[in-house]
């Protein structure tokens, strides 16, 4: 068992192969934060945590004569509100009287095996099988006063290093309580001197590395666009000041969840720092009648003593172990070609078949008809909402098309954006009140386009239906569910008045409803995630969406920084990323076939590009990208990944690395970005290897120990003089290492 109870310290011990957590109730019944970090045999930490008289920490009315004991000072699992702890709070609300006080104390708590599920929410679940060791605490808090109920849940992943948590918050009495924030965690670190990292950025260019040094102040990092957004990632690492890729200490804390969303630092006058991470309190408030219960969204949390890339490395095993759907863990992924940059709105079936033609002679092995198929949608101002073809252009439907696919070996798959409407389409002119708009207000337009109502059963039941419709019409097997603006006017015209607050919230459980119930409606279906790129890249989307479109931005150059930046929290299997024209349309810079390859086989694998414009030699190159997107196809899939050069290392190129679970192969990757006459040759040391194997460099007889790449590195000599490598000012290569006494 993962989880101890020490009755007579009071002390809970949570531990994974690595870390340890603890939780002491104190005498006053506050779950208190005790201690966070490598194991340490279980000794209790709570003891460290001192308190004294501090001037205007107050005390609670019991203790009033000890002065010592505050609130204020003290390291908390989960906080209420307005009764002494002047810091960030995890929980607030109006209740009895309109009081808006909550003073949270233990009432109990449960051990069970196994990993608790939640309802309506995505989690990350208990690996089938005997894979997983994972148990549950659940702490129960209570407010008898408030007459509120508050369970902690923790997840303890033990063989992964990971811990879960979240918070389910029940009404106990006899009258309405309303949640006016809810988060989903709160953690205290009081002597640490920590950096905070996280991810923010902008349509085309999303999840750039951000490190900042927690001061005196507080930080909030969130989004309040109805979605977890291009321009913050529901995801934040506190690290110690000195911490590197490769060694020393890292939090992360990673919110399954895909609408608004915050993470809160405070460093109080003590030099504690506090982590409360949840739904974004802005526009949100909750009713909770009495009996009634409010689940906050899940956080994967970690530690790590050695590094970025170990923290990394966790959250990619718990994302593709135990995020995605198992059902998607072995598969092969489709290479594949979308005809979003190769036509835009401008095609009908001819085209799209001759693309397909195009697409099967290369070897490429799955269709994706992108935006334009549907409704009166020749540009991007009218038709969403119209989920039924457009035979004007595509006569005979899409089984004429998938049909044909199909005949050429090839999959087929289609692009929806479901939780969109028009002004200009049926469904709006049917039902102007299903999209989200205030009474006498015209609603903010973005792409020219409205957002519908997920909160409504009436509107998921249609857009089931007609998307089913669709789906059952044709061999589609993959669907792009894509969503492009952000959501304003959060206004529902079927909630009453009082619940408008819970808009924000209902509108993502829409979502998800919508897109468990169309996965179970078709199992082999498999659903890409996206937003306008990849503003909706989260957690709680990959539970149901093995992948996700990364960024618009498919200029290998930019797209370096981009999945980068989304690497230290998502693996590079949930990475959509393709190969687009030179120029580039999004950067208008020009790249060689192979810098693109290179880049784009770090990702789902495909081409989004004109291939009828093309040259011969270049065509040739893309089949041979393919046999070698194939042949690493596992590789990169499961392997572990490694920057090695970290973020902002400010070389002037970016490599990184792919080692096999079995430690018998490594591909490295490096593209040059920023070129130099006269420049020193690029050089890294490789990670992961077994230090007393000899690899060699495949196809040569150039043989090193493992411990040579890990300690001497490698150097990236012949990139540099050869014109084989040098066709541009990016030079890129790859080099494959494949271990030799095995
Ligand atoms: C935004 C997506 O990210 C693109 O790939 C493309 O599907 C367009 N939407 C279509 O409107």
């Amino acid at each position: 068992m993962a989880i101890t109870y020490d009755e007579a310290k009071r002390l809970f011990c949570l531990t994974t192969r690595n870390t340890e957590y603890q939780i002491k109730i104190n005498d006053i019944g506050i779950p208190v934060h005790a201690y966070y970090g490598r194991r340490i045999g279980g000794s209790d930490m709570s003891r460290q945590l001192a308190q004294a008289d501090r001037g205007f920490s107050g005390n609670p009315y019991e203790c009033r004569l000890d002065r010592g004991l505050s609130l204020d000072t003290m390291p908390q699992e989960y906080t209420g509100a307005n009764v002494g702890d002047m810091r960030v709070s995890a929980l607030e609300l109006s209740g009895i009287g309109g009081s808006m006080s909550c003073d949270l104390r233990y009432a109990g708590h449960d051990i069970r095996h196994g990993k608790y599920t939640l309802k309506g929410l995505p989690y990350v679940r208990e690996k089938s099988g005997a894979g997983d060791k994972t148990d549950t605490l659940e702490i129960t808090l209570t407010d008898t006063i408030a007459q509120i109920e508050v369970r902690l849940l923790y997840g303890v992943f033990e063989d992964k290093d990971v811990i879960t948590r979240t918070a389910l918050i029940r009404n106990t009495g006899t009258e309405k309580i309303v949640l006016n924030k809810a988060a989903s965690m709160c953690i205290d670190f009081p002597y640490a001197d920590l950096d905070l990292i996280h991810f923010h950025g902008r349509h085309c260019m999303e999840r750039q590395f951000e490190r900042t040094a927690i001061g005196h102040d507080c930080i909030s990092v969130g989004s309040r666009r109805g979605m977890s957004s291009h321009h913050n990632n529901p995801f934040v690492i506190l690290a110690d000041r000195n911490t590197t890729e490769n060694c020393g200490d890292a939090y992360g804390f990673m919110l399954m969840y895909s609408g608004n969303h915050r993470a809160e630092t405070e460093k109080d006058f003590l030099d504690s720092t506090r982590l409360v991470m949840g739904i974004n309190d802005a526009n949100f408030c909750w009713h909770l009648e009495p009996g009634e219960e409010f689940t906050a969204p899940e956080v994967i949390m970690t530690y790590t003593r050695e590094g970025l890339n170990r923290l990394s490395g966790n959250y990619h095993r718990i994302i593709r172990e135990n995020v995605i759907d198992g059902k998607y863990f072995d598969i092969k992924r489709s290479v594949l070609i979308n005809n979003w940059e190769a036509t835009y709105f401008d095609f009908n079936t001819e085209k799209i078949l001759r693309l397909a033609d195009e697409a099967h002679a290369l070897g490429i092995d799955m269709l994706v008809l992108d935006d334009g198929w549907f409704g009166k949608r020749n540009d991007d101002n009218t038709g969403l909402g119209d989920w039924f073809v457009n035979e004007e252009k595509l006569p005979g439907g899409l089984k004429v098309i998938a049909d044909e696919v199909n005949k050429r070996g090839m999959k087929f798959g289609l692009w929806f954006e479901p939780e969109m409407v028009n002004e200009d389409s049926e469904l709006y002119r049917a039902h102007p009140d299903w999209a989200l708009a205030d009474p006498g207000r015209k609603p903010m337009l973005s792409r020219n386009q409205m957002v519908l109502d997920m909160s409504r059963e009436d509107v998921r039941d249609y857009l089931f239906d007609s998307i089913s419709r669709v789906l059952g019409s044709a061999n589609i097997e993959y669907v792009k569910w894509d969503f492009n603006r952000s959501v304003a006017n959060f206004f529902s015209h079927k909630l009453p008045a009082e619940r408008q607050g819970e808009l924000g919230h209902r509108f993502v459980l829409g979502t998800y409803e919508l897109l468990d119930r169309l996965l179970k409606a078709f199992p082999k279906l498999m659903i890409e995630g996206c937003a306008g790129g990849g503003g909706r890249f989260d957690a709680g989307m990959l539970f149901y969406c093995p992948q996700i479109w990364t960024s618009d931005n498919t200029d290998p150059i930019a797209r370096l920084k981009i999945q980068s930046g989304t690497s230290y929290g998502y693996p590079p299997c949930t990475m959509g990323a393709h190969v687009s024209a030179s120029p580039n349309h999004q950067t208008r810079r020009g790249t060689d076939i192979n810098t693109r390859s290179i880049v784009a086989q770090s990702g789902t694998f495909g081409y989004e590009l004109d291939l009828s414009s093309i040259s011969d030699e270049d065509k040739n190159e893309i089949r041979k990208q393919i046999d070698d997107f194939r042949k690493y196809d596992k590789l990169t899939r499961n392997g572990d990944y490694y920057r090695l050069n970290g973020s902002g290392s400010g070389d002037g190129f970016t490599c990184w690395e792919f080692v096999s679970t079995d430690r018998n192969e490594a591909l490295v990757s490096i593209v040059v970005t920023d070129t130099e006459a006269n420049a020193k040759f690029p050089y890294v040391r490789l990670r992961g290897l077994d230090e007393d194997s000899i690899y060699s460099i495949e196809g040569t007889d150039t043989e090193f120990t493992g411990a040579a790449l890990m300690y001497g590195g490698f150097v990236f000599g012949e990139l540099m003089l050869s014109d084989r490598y040098y066709k541009d000012e990016y030079p890129s290569m790859q080099v494959h290492f494949v271990r030799k006494d095995i």
